[in-house]
């Protein structure tokens, strides 16, 4: 693990069962498979990639919300470290105090029968951080001045707030308990888009005001264009490519990412239409295809691809990516089909 690194996460498999069978094994899906990487501290780090590919298990391996079936995930934050795998019980109740989830639902994740104030001070409870009721009260007011959030409204109920003043809700409620580390999973994906940025910009003052590391998980590159400094793009259980923002946008080397990349809709008229359609689904992680994982959509794709899998290659400064041609097809458009 570097220095700075607050999560590093280290060969990690999560293996989900699909049923039982009788006769044989029975089917698994590979929900991650052979995942590595490293968020540095205070890092607003992206983690994008079709649905399917794995973004919501890898964020739920790093707060042990699922069973690590290989690997590690290393917890540093300058104060503690844990071996996320390995948790002891009684450090776990101190690791969910640091680290924590901003869910993607805001009307789903909240009790429509708790006022805004117990829905917030409910983890200070449980978790047993505040001793007196006027403690608690305490704390609430502030992180939901933090997360702006009009203090009137702090006795009233859910069901008369807009998803974006939910949202600021959820965010109170992850908050409170001081976390170091958040994994934001598709938080913005179910607002107006007049709503995300005002969130986007929330999230980004609470990182700098509150000193925490991100995970921010979406499947919408364009989210994540203005929002990481660092981005990861999973396929089907496996990195592809991770790089620092501006240099994934600049010289994407995955086909994947570029894919990605030329779905954004273009505010240049000269760009618009040469969006390069991504063909066919995303295959089953319980029957992933052979030799690189992409190669049945890949416009690129040679023969070596269906045999080998490409190795993780480090390709600029920070710039890691799974193909066996990226510098090669740095300047091929993709065949017209
Ligand atoms: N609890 C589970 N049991 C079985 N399969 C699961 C479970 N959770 C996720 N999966 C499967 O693992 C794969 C990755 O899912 P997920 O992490 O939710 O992807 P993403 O968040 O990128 O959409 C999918 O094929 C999904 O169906
Ligand atoms: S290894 Fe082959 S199939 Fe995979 S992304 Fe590169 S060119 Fe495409
Ligand atoms: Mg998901």
């Amino acid at each position: 693990m570097t220095a700075e690194s607050h999560i590093s996460v280290r060969n990690v498999e999560v293996h989900f069962k699909l049923g039982s069978s009788l006769f044989g094994t029975s089917p698994v899906v590979r929900a991650l498979d052979d995942v590595s990487l490293d968020i540095p501290k205070g890092c607003f780090f992206g983690l994008v990639g079709e649905s399917g590919s794995g973004k919501t298990t890898l964020g739920r391996a790093i707060l042990k919300a699922v069973h690590i079936t290989e690997g590690h995930v290393q917890y540093d934050d300058g104060e503690v470290r844990y071996d996320i795998a390995e948790i002891e019980k009684a450090e776990l109740k101190d690791y969910r105090r640091r680290a924590q989830l901003i869910f993607q639902d805001p009307y789903a994740a909240l009790s429509p029968r708790m006022t805004v104030r117990d829905i917030i001070a409910e983890p200070l409870e449980v978790m047993g951080i505040t001793k007196t009721r006027e403690e608690t009260d305490a704390r609430v007011r502030e992180i939901a001045a933090k997360c702006r959030l009009n203090l009137e409204h702090l006795r009233r109920f859910p069901h008369a707030f807009s998803g974006g003043q939910r949202q600021r809700i959820s965010i109170a409620r992850a908050l409170v308990c001081e976390p170091k580390f958040i994994v934001a999973d598709e938080s913005v994906a179910a607002l107006d888009v007049s709503i995300q940025a005002d969130i986007l910009n929330l999230l980004q003052s609470l990182r700098t005001e509150m000193n925490i590391t991100f995970l921010f998980i979406s499947h919408d590159l364009s989210v994540v264009a203005h929002t990481c400094d660092h981005v990861a793009v999973m396929y089907l259980g496996r990195l592809v490519e991770t790089a620092p923002t501006r240099t994934l946008f600049s010289t994407p080397h995955h086909p994947y990412t570029r894919a990605l990349l030329s779905a954004i809709p273009s505010l240049d008229p000269d760009d618009r239409g040469k969006a390069q359609k991504l063909q066919g689904e995303i295959p089953s992680p319980a029957n992933p295809p052979s030799g690189c994982r992409f190669h049945t959509r890949c416009p690129f794709a040679q023969a070596k691809c269906k045999t080998d899998a490409p190795e993780w290659r480090q390709v600029g400064d920070e710039h890691f990516v799974s193909c066996h041609y990226a510098e090669e097809l740095l300047d091929s458009d993709p065949p017209v089909n």
